[in-house]
């Protein structure tokens, strides 16, 4: 059976911009609106002009941006509100007006007479300047049937183009959603919309189950953005509407991802790691079976691919990953460890892991590549031991141990640091055999945190003017420096080794 057809009404920078703490200039609305267009959205709430003059410069840009989806600019049902809307030159009014008992009594302290009255003359007052009109009965799901019957009869009359149907407070449920929109339905002929909001986090549930009550259009945001849980999310609710629903939309999937990350950067509101879809963690895979199951086949544990929605598959270096992911991971970037290589990058993973550190690619790749520097053959002197103190009254003092053709050696040095003190002492120990001079010391933090992964990366001279490069990566920095050092050694004496 073809694809039935449902038009995606994007709240973004109307219910959007109301999510608390998000405020954008009309510059930034600017810039969403032109992503929105390239996405595919049918329609673009611009936003509620007569909020202030600011908003009513946004809408009116917006209106005159030559966009493809039409703009649209809310309204209550005031005159004057109206007016505002018209002026920004949209050609799509959305109008409201709270229809249920507690919100007629103690927000508008109206009576349902002249809750209709006021829903009749917007809808006329729209229509005679010969504009779109959507009404919306707010908090629909919580008004008397009989009465929200009358005033979506009404709104029909006076020439409403498609009625919408808020759920102001999210107290439905998939079930109750679906059947009211069958009753309206049943009972109007004017195309019905579902405006869902998440305070139970069923709005993409509920609104997926007003299109099968028979609504043709469902009004959502960017990454769920909207007042107080906010609004369905237009990647959770395209992606079921393709993927599950059978249903079509105009949304160029590809685009969500950049769509997200811009509206997150813009708007500042920080995307959850586990947010379906969009979140860092969507596509992330960490334990062994599943990369190793994504590695041979994607299917086994991605329920689409990731390029549908412009991502690229993640898998995470961590306690629970295993030799496959993390080798992966390793040949994607052109790194290409020995099995004995491999074994020791994954060992060291788990330790990190195992002392609760998130490990993230950076760290994975410092340390393949700090392992990865030195080949088994290079192993000349290993470290046995290290002991270091430091503090305020206390010259930084290390003791070193290693290990030297079987042999244990043992040195302690000061330094200004510990770390100048721990390399002066491997000096000591390997002086006679490489008499190695520090050219270049360089340290970086590779994640945040007083516990990130931190890479050195070193160039060592001797004396006879051979220069080697080598990378240390721990989360000590003492220890970072000293494998790097040790790193460099080695890599001295075997270029040496292979002249003579
Ligand atoms: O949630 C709501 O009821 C609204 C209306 C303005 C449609 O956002
Ligand atoms: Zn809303």
């Amino acid at each position: 059976m073809e694809p039935e057809y449902v038009r995606i009404f994007d709240t973004t920078l109307r219910d959007g911009e109301q999510t608390p703490g998000v405020s954008l200039t009309p510059e930034e609305k600017l810039e969403i609106a032109f992503q929105l267009d390239k996405l595919g959205v049918d329609v673009i709430e611009a936003g509620f002009p007569s909020a202030s003059k600011g908003e009513e410069r946004a809408v009116k840009e917006i209106a005159n941006a030559g966009l493809r989806a039409q703009v649209c600019a809310l309204a209550r049902a005031l005159t004057s509100d109206i007016d505002a809307a018209l002026r920004c030159d949209v050609k799509y009014v959305h109008t409201f007006i709270s229809t249920s008992e507690v919100q007629m009594k103690y927000a508008l302290n109206m009576t349902p007479e002249q809750v209709i009255e006021a829903a009749v003359s917007s809808v006329q007052y729209i229509k005679d300047h010969g504009a779109f009109c959507e009404f919306s009965p707010m908090d629909a799901t919580r008004t008397d049937m009989e009465f929200l019957k009358r005033v979506c009869k009404a709104a029909e009359e006076a020439g409403a183009d498609y009625i919408n149907i808020p759920d102001t407070v999210g107290i439905m449920t998939p079930k109750s959603m679906e059947k009211l929109i069958r009753e309206l339905k049943s009972f109007l002929k004017v195309p019905l919309s579902v405006h869902c909001h998440n305070d139970f986090g069923l709005a993409v549930a509920n609104s997926l189950a007003g299109v099968e009550g028979g609504a043709t259009q469902i009004h959502v945001t960017v990454n769920g953005l909207g007042e107080r849980a906010g609004n369905a999310a237009l990647e959770e609710v395209v992606l079921a509407l393709h993927l599950l629903y059978n249903k079509k939309t105009k949304i160029n999937t590809r685009l969500i991802y950049e769509t997200s990350k811009m509206v997150s950067r813009l708007t500042g509101v920080v995307v959850q790691p586990n947010k379906a879809i969009v979140g860092e963690n969507a596509f992330a895979h960490e334990s062994g079976i599943h990369t190793r199951g994504v590695v041979v086949k994607p299917i086994t544990f991605e329920p689409f691919s990731p390029e549908l929605i412009g991502r690229q598959r993640k898998l995470i270096a961590g306690k629970h990953a295993g030799r496959h992911g993390i080798k992966a991971t390793l040949e994607e970037v052109g790194l290409h460890p020995t099995e004995e290589q491999l074994k020791e990058i994954v060992e060291r993973i788990k330790e990190l892991g195992d002392k609760g550190k998130m490990v993230t690619d950076a760290d994975l790749l410092a340390i393949a590549r700090a392992i990865m520097g030195t080949t088994a053959e290079e192993k000349i002197v290993e470290l046995a031991d290290l002991a270091v103190i430091t503090g305020v009254r206390v010259i930084p003092t290390a003791s070193v141990k290693l290990i030297i053709d079987g042999k244990e050696y043992v040195a302690a040095e000061t330094g200004v640091g510990p770390v100048d003190a721990a390399i002066k002492a491997i000096q000591k120990i390997t002086d006679s055999l490489a008499n190695v001079r520090l050219k270049e010391y360089r340290l970086e933090a590779l994640t945040g945190g007083s516990d990130a992964v931190a890479e050195v990366i070193i160039k060592v001279e001797d004396k006879d003017g051979n220069i080697v490069s080598a990378r240390g990566a721990r989360e000590d920095i003492v220890m970072a420096s000293v494998e790097a050092m040790i790193n460099g050694i080695n890599k001295i004496l075997s270029k040496r080794f292979r002249k003579t």
